[in-house]
């Protein structure tokens, strides 16, 4: 059977971009159709400045929303990366594959580094290691696939020349990954700067549709968001980026493809609308099962101790080979 695996880090609240870049696929293909792990990458969000108390609390709000949004924990496995030793054993294996120049090649240390600088602070180390810890998510499990949005490719690639390097070098160990991305709102935009990625890390609050939104903030950021000085109502991700991103966001919530959609609408105004609307709609189940999650933390709690414990059990042979593989000598 297909082995999926993905993460989320909490570094933020969870956004739109989140949903419709990455988590609703988990919930309506993966998870029935592969064997399918899914992660709340805590260690991830230790990689920049970060308050302790916070990365905690969403950490939980990252697992509830992964339910809310509908991960059935009989059908696939979901935790937190701190609880299986695995991945960060496996991550300073794969820092002696990797290369300094490899990981400093990657364009989100670079943003994120030259952000930091700008702002006068100082660049973790580990921000520069992320992607061997991501590779070390990755292949611990022997994944096949990893659905992930755009953003990602990059790092799913370095997973990739890592684990061909290594079984090359030590014998075969790893599977190769390849990523998965979804073929409308690959990458959702920023709805007050619609060149720039919909993060959750970001400050700028009214371009960002946050899951848990009430549906009346949900439909003042889309009614408000930035489009183009033109007049027509036509699909270019280039020319138009925020009328694009209006497209790509309502046709995502509605399993219909942009292109087509851009015909059916004479005014922005009445796009916006509908959009706000079908976005309203997407989130409120997941907001009422949030809700209901809540109210029962012990549950959560459960999910994630057997998650882990399955996570676990499935790691370790694998993470166990490569130490043995590389010229570790064993206990
Ligand atoms: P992160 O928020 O960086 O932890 O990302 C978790 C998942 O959501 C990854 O698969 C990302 O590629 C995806 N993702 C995050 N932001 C967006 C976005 N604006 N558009 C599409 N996918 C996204
Ligand atoms: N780096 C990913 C992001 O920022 C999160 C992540 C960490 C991940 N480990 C992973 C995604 C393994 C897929 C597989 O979105």
């Amino acid at each position: 059977m297909t082995r999926v695996f993905s993460g989320i880090k909490p570094t933020g609240h969870l956004t739109l971009g989140n949903y419709l870049g990455a988590m609703r696929r988990w919930v309506t293909v993966d998870q029935h159709r592969a064997d399918a792990l899914f992660c709340v990458v805590d260690l991830h969000a230790l990689t920049v400045d970060h308050d302790p108390a916070r990365v905690r609390r969403l950490s939980r709000q990252g697992a509830t929303l992964l339910l809310a949004a509908g991960l059935d924990p009989q059908r696939c496995t979901v935790f937190v990366q701190s609880h299986v030793d695995e991945h960060a054993r496996l991550s300073y294996l794969l820092e002696c594959v990797a290369t300094d120049g490899e990981m400093r090649r990657m364009i989100q240390y670079k943003e994120k580094s030259r952000r930091e600088q700008e702002r006068g602070g100082s660049v973790r180390l580990s921000l520069l290691t992320y992607p061997a810890l991501m590779a070390a998510d990755i292949l611990a499990y022997r994944t096949d696939e990893v659905p992930v949005g755009e953003d990602q490719t990059q790092h799913v690639e370095l997973a990739r020349d890592l684990a061909v390097r290594f079984n090359q070098r030590y014998g075969h160990t790893f599977t190769v990954p390849r990523a998965i991305r979804p073929e409308v709102a690959a990458r959702v935009m920023n709805l007050q700067d619609p060149v720039s990625k919909m993060g959750k890390s970001e400050d700028s609050g009214p371009g960002i549709v946050y899951l848990l939104d009430e549906p009346d903030v949900v439909r003042k950021k889309v009614m408000r968001a930035v489009t183009d000085s033109g007049q027509d109502v036509v699909y270019d991700r280039r020319e138009r980026p925020g009328l694009a991103n209006l497209l790509e966001i309502l046709a995502a919530c509605r399993g219909e493809e942009p292109e087509r959609l851009s015909g059916e609408y004479g005014s922005y105004g009445a796009l916006k609308k509908d959009t706000a609307e079908a976005v309203v709609e997407v989130l409120r189940p997941l907001q009422e099962r949030h809700r209901e999650l809540c109210a029962d933390p012990g549950y959560l709690e459960g999910v994630l101790r057997a998650g882990a414990e399955r996570a676990s059990g499935m790691a370790r042979p694998t993470v166990d080979a490569a130490y043995r593989a590389i010229g570790l000598l064993p206990a």
